[in-house]
């Protein structure tokens, strides 16, 4: 079997890595790919949002099965171009990434169907917007821009001076370009953050083990949102009882939600909660894989991948048992010095090979690159050390003691991965 992943980051990987155990025996390729994924995958060089060319080199290559990593080329509507042809691909399709790619569809979904979430308003005119800021004197306030924004597209604005920037930003000055033409302004909820995350063919909804990912550059939740700095799952205290409860108030009434609008959902839909009060509330979705989640989860991950993908196509997943290692795992993120502003890159990266190859200890690669013979960095977030243990404990230290075999320059990483396991606010 052929397979191909589309994306370039740590997720990518953990996605050709997992894929490439395949009992189905399966030859991987990875578009573009990066340093990590080329070791286990032929990369080829295609432009991901440009549907008419993967789906020629898919053609061209007889490839079986398309895994779509990243949300663009979902939410730009790769999946309907592929079924169009009648060409295999694993990820949702245009209509139902709006989940992801429109702030406002998804909120007013949620209002619609009645699943708990922070309330909120909708504008497009910025003068509105300004004047209901002006009533605001509860802060801080959630300002979303309603378009994919690369993960910076929500600002949590601590007063209303910093609301009026932030919409000045998002509206007027268009920071994000487009994104920022409708925003959504809500409620901060505070709380515990939970990534839970399933495999849905649009009728049958089976969660992933919750995990939690830590989303601020630096120790102690302090500088900018990234794009994760560090993940683990399970979450101790999210248990089966808090399982069942998501999914008769949340995943129950969306499936029942996407039926009635019409919204075809197969793949994996993230589902970013937040837990206040005891209270779930649906703070986002994802229609992917989480990085760097992805990379935790799919180390837990025993069921063939390639069968919960053939499964879900089919609209069996109610038939279907996936399997989860129950080991405490994390995954540490070592990025490049400024991210997520502006970094260098191009430095080697040292230490790689000291790493001995285990089950337990995988380091999954994102901005990386081969250099002629050289590994060299190539992004924001270039690695993810990822450990498996019988404790929390003993993961953190193995993850730790691998972090510390590898180097280069201006790298940045957090020390303090896992320590909400030990202090949750729920
Ligand atoms: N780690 C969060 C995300 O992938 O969006």
């Amino acid at each position: 079997m052929k397979v191909l992943v589309l994306g370039s980051g740590g997720r990518e990987h953990a996605l050709c890595w997992k894929i490439a155990q395949s009992k189905k025996g399966v030859q991987v390729f990875c578009a573009p790919g990066n340093g990590g994924t080329a070791q286990i995958a032929t990369s080829i060089d295609l432009d991901i949002l440009n549907p008419k060319q993967v789906i020629q080199f898919v053609k061209e290559n007889k490839i079986d099965w398309t895994i779509v990593g990243p949300e663009a080329p979902l939410a730009s509507g790769i999946v309907d171009a592929f079924e169009a042809e009648n060409l295999k691909i694993f990820g949702p399709n245009r209509k139902a990434s709006q989940l992801e790619a429109s702030k406002v569809f998804s909120k007013k979904l949620l209002q619609k169907y009645k699943i708990s979430t922070a309330s909120a308003q909708f504008f497009t005119d910025p003068q509105l917007a300004k004047a209901y800021l002006k009533t605001k004197n509860i802060y801080p306030i959630v300002m979303k821009a309603d378009g994919l924004a690369q993960g910076k597209g929500v600002h949590i604005c601590q007063s209303k001076q910093e609301a009026f920037q932030a919409l000045e930003d998002f509206m007027v000055i268009k920071k994000f370009g487009d994104a920022g033409s409708e925003i959504v302004i809500e409620d901060f909820l505070d709380g515990e953050e939970v990534s839970f995350l399933g495999f849905t063919d649009g009728h049958t909804f089976l969660p992933m083990p919750a995990a939690q990912d830590h989303k601020r550059a630096f120790d102690n939740d302090q500088g900018e949102n990234t794009g994760g700095m560090g993940a683990y799952a399970p979450v101790p205290w999210f248990d089966l009882v808090w399982q069942e409860k998501i999914q008769s108030q949340i995943t129950k009434p969306l499936l029942e939600a996407f039926k009635k609008e019409d919204i075809h959902y197969r793949g994996i839909l993230y589902i970013g909660l937040l837990i206040s009060k005891n209270i779930p509330y649906v703070l986002e979705f994802n229609v992917r894989f989480g990085d760097p989640e992805a990379q935790v989860l799919l180390l837990k991950l025993k069921t063939d991948f390639m069968d919960i993908v053939e499964w879900t196509h089919a609209g069996h997943l109610s038939d279907l048992k996936i399997d989860w290692d129950p080991s405490p795992t994390v995954g540490v993120v070592m990025a490049s010095g400024g991210y997520p502003g502006r970094y260098e890159k191009g430095f080697e990266i040292f230490g790689l090979e000291t790493i001995e190859a285990k089950k337990d200890v995988i380091v999954f690669q994102a901005g990386s690159m081969l250099k002629g013979d050289k590994l060299v960095t190539h992004g924001g977030r270039v690695l993810c050390v990822t450990a498996k243990a019988k404790t929390y404990e003993e993961a953190i230290q193995k993850a730790y003691q691998t972090v510390q075999k590898i180097k280069f320059q201006n790298m940045q990483y957090r020390s303090d991965i896992g320590y909400r396991l030990w202090q949750n606010k729920k």
